[in-house]
């Protein structure tokens, strides 16, 4: 009798939140149907899996105890009881095992850049990295490097945000359009944007830079420096020299080695590299 209720109360439910979609799924019409004449195949039911136990190790720091060192803290997890990605994991230790632990997310799906850290030594996004199952080893997870850090998982971004107005990322026109209409860009000119305009800004490509490391005060590093280049090619503006002309130093640019690593680690799959080339091979013809 039991069973049959809460196959009800879940048929509802299901019925519920899929009432705009044409046509219920298979499984929610099998669900609706068993409700109604009161019965549910044992089939229908979610098999329950033996728990698996991984350890996860998180890098700690908390301003309220300045004089306290970062450490390491360990929790275990059943990766059989939690959704598949490292945020995934965070979430449910936050909520079930340890309130004061502190991260930032916001879109869950690789889009807004918030959960940026570091990884099993890379820097990614916690939301579309999976948990390795392998439970042999455990899940170590710190802070995007080389940045001060806020508390916890939260590196301080301050400067980084700094550096990316410093390049005046929006649209520069001496004279805009006369007869009163848009700024039409032909498809060609809007494709040289294709492999830029997609970056989140997520830091993870500028922290992991060895030459950011060193000069950050100075330095713009790849993120920033691929977005300034995302204007200077964009046809419509024309501040394109003078968008150079600020780089034009022996830091700001030219601190880049192309060593890669920025490239390699974006979770966007963009090459920062390959744009801070191209402004060097601009600023040359120049
Ligand atoms: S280039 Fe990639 S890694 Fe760098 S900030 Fe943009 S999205 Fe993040
Ligand atoms: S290519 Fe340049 S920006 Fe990218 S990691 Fe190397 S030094 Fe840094
Ligand atoms: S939560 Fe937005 S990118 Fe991960």
């Amino acid at each position: 009798m039991s069973f049959t209720l809460s196959a009800l109360k879940q048929a509802t439910t299901l019925s519920a939140r899929t009432r705009w979609m044409p046509m219920a799924s298979p499984m929610i019409r099998s669900l609706q149907t068993s409700a109604s004449n009161g019965m549910a195949s044992a089939a229908e039911q979610p098999l329950k899996k033996e728990p698996l136990y991984k350890t996860i190790e998180i890098y700690r720091w908390s301003p309220d105890e300045p004089t306290e060192k970062p450490r390491l803290e360990t929790y275990k997890l059943d990766l059989n009881a939690c959704g598949p990605m490292v945020l995934d994991a965070l979430i449910k230790i936050k909520n079930e095992q340890d309130p004061t632990l502190t991260f930032r997310r916001s879109c869950r799906e690789g889009i807004c850049g918030s959960c940026a850290m570091n990884i099993e030594g890379g820097n990614t996004l916690a939301c579309i990295s999976k948990v390795d199952r392998d439970v042999s080893k455990p899940l170590k997870i710190y802070p995007l490097p080389h940045m001060n850090v806020v508390k916890d998982l939260v590196p301080d971004l301050t400067h980084f945000y700094n550096q990316y107005k410093s390049i005046e990322p929006f649209l520069k026109q001496k004279q805009g359009p006369t007869d009163g209409k848009e700024n039409l860009q032909s498809i060609e000119d809007r494709k040289k944007l294709d492999g830029l305009y997609e970056c989140i800004l997520c830091a993870c490509c500028s922290t992991s830079c060895p030459s950011y490391w060193w000069n950050q005060e100075e330095y713009l590093g790849p993120a920033v420096l691929m977005q300034a280049y995302r204007w200077m090619i964009d046809s419509r503006d024309q501040f394109g020299i003078e968008r150079r002309d600020k780089l034009q130093n022996k830091m700001s640019l030219y601190r880049c080695h192309t060593i890669m690593n920025c490239s390699k680690t974006c979770p966007k799959g963009l090459a920062p590299g390959t744009a801070i080339a191209e402004i060097k091979l601009m600023m040359a013809k120049e």
